[in-house]
């Protein structure tokens, strides 16, 4: 049974990929949703043409993502698609920022993204994907954003060097680094938007356009996804800081290398 898994299934984009991918993945026999809240997932699952699994589950919570490993062990499924698509963020300055809501957005956008990738590779093949959520704010530092912006940092990082890793086993991994996206993410990182900049507001893209991008690039291979001018521009930005930065590290380390030798 090839089966594609989609988690923050109950809302924006993760809804809007389950609606992509029904009427693109042919070779797909049944999609899983997996969120919290199961009633929007029972709606969109009623709306689909492939056959859908309905899983409420917790991500933030590792007793509950034990229990979806057993429920693979069971099925024993071929996984065909990984979409990696849940996650929060709060907008504010880390002093003022509540224990348990950062301990919770740390669990779920670090360790159940890592831990599902986890789990899910031994049900992959050679031609299987794996899309990871990262975000824009993965490209530099934000205050503001401290801890979100981190936690992408480290899907990035995390996306990339996976990538690396199972590239000999024919399993493609993309990462999406999404600009602000009109969904419910938005009101509740940013208090009903009220603390959204001029910027954000003029650079918020609609999440069908994202996905589609999104699912086209994982289509074709690519290593990252970004949609839209001012996200690609900022990406570009960033990748030429740090390539000169390496270019710097390496030189450095050639010179040091070569006094060495001659004893200077
Ligand atoms: N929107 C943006 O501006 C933007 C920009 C860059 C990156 N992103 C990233 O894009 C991804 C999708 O966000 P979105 O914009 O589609 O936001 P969204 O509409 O708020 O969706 C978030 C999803 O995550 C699920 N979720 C939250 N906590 C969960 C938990 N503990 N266990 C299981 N599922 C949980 C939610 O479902 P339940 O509440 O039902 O659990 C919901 O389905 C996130 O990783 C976000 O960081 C968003």
């Amino acid at each position: 049974m090839n089966i594609a898994i989609i988690t923050g299934a109950s809302s924006g984009m993760g809804r809007e990929f389950a609606a992509q991918i029904d009427t693109q993945l042919c070779r797909t026999d049944e999609i899983w949703l997996l969120a919290r809240r199961r009633e929007p997932m029972e709606e969109l699952a009623g709306a689909m043409r492939t056959k859908t699994r309905v899983i409420p589950i917790d991500l933030a919570d590792e007793r509950e993502l034990k229990r979806f490993r057993e429920v693979l062990s069971i099925a024993a499924p071929k996984i065909t698609m990984l979409v990696c698509c849940a996650g929060v963020g709060r907008h504010g300055l880390f002093a003022g920022q509540e224990e348990e809501e950062l301990s919770a957005m740390l669990r779920l956008n670090v360790t159940a993204q890592t831990m599902l990738a986890g789990m899910c590779l031994p049900y992959m093949r050679r031609g299987s994907k794996i899309i990871l959520f990262a975000s824009g704010a993965a490209f530099v530092p934000q205050p503001g954003f401290a801890v979100y912006a981190a936690t992408k940092a480290y899907a990035y990082s995390f996306g990339r060097a996976l990538r690396r890793e199972l590239k000999g086993r024919g399993i493609c991994v993309t990462t999406i680094c999404p600009g602000p996206v009109d969904t419910p993410f938005l009101e509740q990182a940013y208090g009903d938007r009220g603390d959204m900049s001029g910027l954000k507001r003029l650079t918020t893209q609609r999440a069908p356009r994202v996905v589609a991008k999104a699912i086209d690039d994982c289509k074709r291979g690519r290593a990252v996804s970004v949609c839209g001018l001012p996200m690609q521009a900022l990406y570009l930005a960033t990748q030429t800081a740090q390539n000169i930065a390496q270019l710097f590290l390496a030189c450095a380390e050639a010179l040091s290398g070569e006094r060495k030798e001659t004893g200077k």
